[in-house]
């Protein structure tokens, strides 16, 4: 089947999940939509579990790579907790069914809102009203299991809260161990020239400055080195970069319970160049089991390794035209809906949903053939950044074709902006059961909504 891509199959010349065609769903609900496979989720998750059994470790889902609330409520009834950076992520975590000791807040920008939320399960008056959130009533539902922490500073408002509230933090730092995971410039994160993190020798003297707060428990350590990592070499150095620093750490007196490594396992966006997931478990394994014999929990962040594979982004040929050389089809997704091309220069694998003969190749590069001609497929936005894929070999399309954009679960909804006044896509989960419309399309009043009441401001 198409490389990479789990819970989608052609079947008859047409592209189905499960038993579901996506001309159906797609007939059902418009365009742009996003469709998620939960077999595909599952069959990702196991595949992380199995991979990091030997060392006992904990998966929390990084929700930014998909936030939808029926996908964090999926992952999480296969048994993950969550990883989130905003006070908006903790209570869709908290709504999807994770408990608080579950969750992990990340993030380097947290206000004091947020961390009163993590702390105490007071609503972050940023979230709206608390009927907005159907009646989950966040009343003691306790604190989040972990803050990764990074800055002296962030850790400063949080004892300044948790003093307030009188709870008590349990926090792990995040390390900036200045390795080069080799990711595009924009997702790599663990070079000291990044914002992330605390440089290795800035970290004892955090743990020495706050050793014996009375509400704060530094208990762990964090890293997170970036995102489609495809080599496994800079998790070794960051692992040992870390055991290095907890040895230390521990020999001053500090106990550490926790080590979370992030997440960034890379996914197989055609090229075929990405590691499977057992290789970065395999790679750091031997150095970590003697410590988890000794009773070290290993925390781990995975998003995209757990959904990219399972969504596709249908979009429908508006218009097709040619200029010069180049054939141009236009579509109704664009860089508002599926931002990664634009951004990161990113390859999605796009082809026909139903294609009758034209079996979609393998990978990126297709069979040479008369019946296939190369598009670019783009989107309606006014940028000429606006692409969803440049020099896509496909069968030769009509105007209305329908097209999916393949693994566009993870990092796909989650970064879709209103730029044009265009609403924000649908979204679709097929299960066993059948496809379920889990978001509705925005439209054009949700979007004014917000600008329904202008009121003077009363400054005095
Ligand atoms: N943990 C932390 C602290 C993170 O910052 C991230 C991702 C993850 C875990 C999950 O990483 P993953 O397993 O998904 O690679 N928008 C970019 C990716 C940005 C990743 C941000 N941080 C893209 O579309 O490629």
């Amino acid at each position: 089947m198409i490389r990479g891509v789990r819970g989608f199959a052609y079947d008859d010349g047409v592209l189905k999940a499960g038993r579901i065609s996506l001309a159906d769903v797609a007939r059902a609900c418009g365009t742009p939509t996003y469709v998620y496979a939960a077999r595909g989720i599952r069959e990702a998750h196991e595949e992380v579990v199995a991979a990091w059994a030997p060392l006992g470790a904990k998966i929390h889902y990084a929700v930014k790579a998909c936030s939808n609330l029926r996908v964090c409520r999926f992952l999480r009834e296969l048994g993950a907790g969550m990883d989130v950076v905003s006070g908006g992520e903790l209570e869709r975590s908290w709504l999807a069914g994770t408990p608080m000791s579950d969750i992990s807040f990340a993030g380097v920008g947290k206000t004091d809102e947020e961390i009163a939320a993590a702390l105490s399960g007071a609503h972050s008056p940023l979230l709206g009203s608390p009927q907005t959130l159907r009646g989950a009533d966040p009343t003691g539902r306790g604190p989040v299991g972990l803050f990764n922490v990074e800055s002296r500073s962030e850790l400063e408002r949080i004892a300044h809260v948790a003093s307030r509230l009188g709870v008590r933090a349990r926090c792990a730092v995040r390390v900036n161990p200045d390795v080069d995971a080799k990711a595009h410039a924009y997702t790599s994160t663990g070079r000291k020239e990044n914002k992330f993190g605390i440089d290795v020798a800035g970290v004892p003297g955090v743990f020495d400055a706050f050793a014996g707060h009375p509400f704060l428990e530094l208990i762990g350590l964090h890293v997170h080195i970036g995102s489609q990592v495809k080599v496994v070499e800079p998790y070794v150095e960051a692992v040992e970069a870390l055991l290095d620093l907890l040895g230390r750490l521990e020999t001053h007196g500090s106990h550490i319970e926790s080590l979370s490594l992030g997440g960034g396992w890379a996914v197989d966006y055609g090229s075929g160049d990405a590691p499977p997931i057992r290789a970065y478990a395999e790679a750091v394994t031997p150095l970590l089991a003697p410590f988890v014999a000794k009773g070290l929990q290993v925390i781990l962040e995975p998003g995209r390794s757990l959904v990219a594979a399972s969504g596709v982004l249908l979009t429908r040929v508006q218009h097709l035209k040619e200029s010069g050389e180049r054939r141009f089809a236009i579509c109704d997704a664009g860089m508002h809906t599926l931002i990664r091309p634009a951004l990161y220069q990113a390859r999605h694998f796009i082809w026909p949903v139903v294609c009758g003969a034209s079996t979609p190749p393998r990978g990126e590069s297709p069979i040479a053939s008369e019946d296939l001609a190369t598009y670019d497929v783009v989107g309606p936005i006014c940028e000429t950044s606006d692409v969803l894929g440049n020099e896509c070999a496909m069968p030769r399309l009509a105007r209305g074709d329908l097209l999916a954009v393949f693994m566009a679960g993870a990092y796909g909804m989650t970064m879709t902006s209103n730029y044009n006044d265009r609403g924000r896509p649908a979204e679709v989960i097929v299960t066993d059961e059948g496809a379920v419309l889990v978001t509705e399309r925005q439209t054009l009043a949700d979007l004014l909504a917000t600008e329904e009441n202008p009121r003077p401001l009363d400054l005095d």
